[in-house]
């Protein structure tokens, strides 16, 4: 039997969720209308999701139960400005609420400001593509922060703007919904800008806690005649954001699979590929090895802000974490400043485009009920966090 590997003193463990797909009824949003769009694609809409609206302080005690030290979820702008310039004091007061909760727990809040979607009004108003909307979110994350920023662990500001480009204005499978690389160029800018405002405006205050982007990021492979390709999407999908990222305090990372390129461009997994749920390589390895290349491309203090698999069989959840611990572990002890590493997700929650087929909690919830039960995972995960060691 192989030792004990330990994770530094004060490592941060939790678990991740975003608003949009467990609190439900999420009416105002951009992705409420995509999911109600019978063209876009979508395959369900995510309707009461997992009533986490209501169901919080259920989700705190899972978090709980897990030990957990830190709990990320995110802030859904559309209740929390309805209308331009309008602001929900209920709203606010619900985050806020949670926060305090989080807090009487023993457990970090990690507040996501945006994870992947807008309030109706600003998607009329032609989404990131819209000029004011850098500045919009920025006014969003002051009135938020005001309102709760004293209670704030750690803030992420605007959640894999790359894939919101990337599946917004390219692959067209996120609202807009649009394949057109000039606009998809053109929203990665903006995308940028915001974080950016974004920083300023949550550093205002009150509170003074740490601040950064989080980012998808991806083994991307070469095959032969693939590193023109491969290096296009180093650039336009990784650098220009981790670029970004200079004043930042951390920079969170987000990992699920590797991605090749040949001479022809992205290579799809062929036959005897072993993959998940989402249909892209099985590789647990990537969290090590991308939270390794941001440690070193950004020089900041990386935080693994998501990482977990899609997948129906908790064994191989369980296998995939071991793994992925591993790969983590490693790097640590090659020397990258890696703090933390959160769980996607907490619960099986709305995967997006793909629905509620796509299962990546620790905890299976009952969408009829709610209920929500621990699978195996989450004891697996548990005693990960007990001993801060696999
Ligand atoms: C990253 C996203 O932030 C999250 O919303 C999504 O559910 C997971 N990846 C899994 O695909």
């Amino acid at each position: 039997m192989t030792a004990r590997r330990h994770f530094p003193k004060g490592f941060l463990w939790g678990t991740a969720t975003a608003a949009h797909q467990i609190e439900g009824g999420n009416v105002n949003s951009d992705w409420w209308a995509f999911e109600h769009d019978p063209t876009s694609g979508v395959a369900e809409v995510s309707g009461d999701a997992c009533n986490s609206f209501e169901l919080w302080p259920r989700d705190l005690e899972l978090a709980t139960e897990l030990g957990s030290g830190a709990y990320r979820f995110s802030l859904e702008w559309s209740r929390i400005e309805p209308s331009p310039g309008e602001f929900s004091r209920a709203a606010l007061d619900h985050y806020s609420r949670v926060c305090d909760s989080v807090r009487e727990a023993g457990i970090v809040p990690v507040v996501t400001y945006n994870h992947n979607t807008l309030p109706r009004w600003v998607a009329e108003q032609g989404g990131w593509e819209w000029s004011e909307a850098p500045e919009r979110h920025a006014q969003f994350c002051d009135v938020a922060t005001r309102a709760l920023g004293d209670r704030v662990g750690m803030g992420c500001t605007i959640n894999e703007p790359n894939i919101v480009a990337l599946e917004g204005y390219f692959i067209g499978n996120y609202p807009p919904g649009v394949r057109d690389l000039g606009r998809y160029a053109a929203v990665t800018e903006s995308l940028v800008h915001a974080h950016r405002l974004a920083v300023d405006a949550i550093r205002s205050g009150p509170g003074s806690f740490p601040v950064g982007l989080t980012l998808s990021m991806n083994e991307l492979v070469a095959l032969e005649g693939g590193d023109v390709h491969r290096s296009q999407a180093i650039e336009i999908l990784e650098d220009v954001y981790l670029r970004a990222t200079t004043g930042d305090d951390f920079v969170g990372v987000q990992s699920y699979t590797r991605v090749f390129f040949d001479g022809d461009g992205f290579v799809v997994p062929g036959d005897g590929v072993r993959t998940t749920q989402m249909g892209y390589e099985y590789w647990p390895s990537v969290a090590g090895t991308t939270a390794r290349r941001a440690a070193e491309a950004t020089g900041l203090p990386v935080y693994i802000t998501e990482n977990g698999v899609g997948t129906e069989d908790d064994r191989e959840r369980i296998e995939f974490l071991q793994g992925a611990l591993e790969s983590v572990h490693e790097a640590i002890s090659q020397g990258a400043d890696i703090r933390g590493y959160f769980f996607w997700s907490l619960m099986d929650n709305f995967e997006w485009a793909d629905g509620y087929r796509a299962k990546f909690g620790l905890f299976e919830v009952d969408r009829s009920t709610f209920e929500r039960r621990a699978k195996p995972s989450a004891g697996f995960y548990r005693d990960v966090i007990s001993a801060n060691a696999i």
